[in-house]
């Protein structure tokens, strides 16, 4: 694959891969990184992938992702590889999991319940019921939603 290259390979940083084709833009969102931040960021986007037909791929040189980073990339880009690469070299590759039950990184949709109280802070537990399609249920209050919730992680 190395003469198809469309950007140069990274000295030190993460390589997101196997990003679903057209999610490259939530996952940079996930992350915080706006391009103001200096430091240099490839995108690739809607590239020939045999496993996916099509993907995305996020570079970002000198940056290493917390594992809640990498939590909430999974539910947006369930296929995604997270490459370390230290001075050339990819060092490890991971795959990202989609949890059995999501702690504290995605607010359960309804409004009455009780891990949205403003009075008491409660972390917000939800299980995962289905990965495909993606099917969640609050351990809280029951109430069942999908897709839809991860809107909360890469608006704002
Ligand atoms: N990569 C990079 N800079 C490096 C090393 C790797 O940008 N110094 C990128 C590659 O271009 C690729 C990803 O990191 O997008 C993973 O690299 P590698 O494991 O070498 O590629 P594959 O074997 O094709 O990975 P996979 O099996 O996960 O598809
Ligand atoms: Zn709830």
């Amino acid at each position: 694959m190395e003469d198809r290259l469309i950007v140069r390979k990274i000295k030190d940083g993460t390589v997101i891969d196997h990003i679903p084709a057209g999610r490259a833009l939530d996952v940079l969102k996930i992350l915080g990184i706006s391009g103001k931040e200096g430091m240099t960021v490839a995108l690739v986007m809607n590239v020939e992938s045999r496993k996916l037909g099509r993907k995305d791929i996020v570079k970002i040189e000198n940056r290493f992702l917390k594992p809640e980073e990498v939590d909430k990339i999974a539910l947006i880009a369930p296929t995604a590889t997270i490459n370390i690469v230290r001075d050339y070299e990819v060092v490890e590759k991971r795959r990202v999991v989609v949890p059995d039950e999501i702690v504290g990184i995605l607010k359960c949709v309804n409004p009455l319940c009780i891990s949205n109280s403003p009075r008491e802070p409660v972390v917000p537990r939800i299980a995962v019921v289905s990965r495909q399609p993606l099917k969640l249920r609050c351990t809280y209050c029951d109430e069942e939603f999908g897709e839809e919730a991860l809107s909360q992680l890469v608006s704002q």
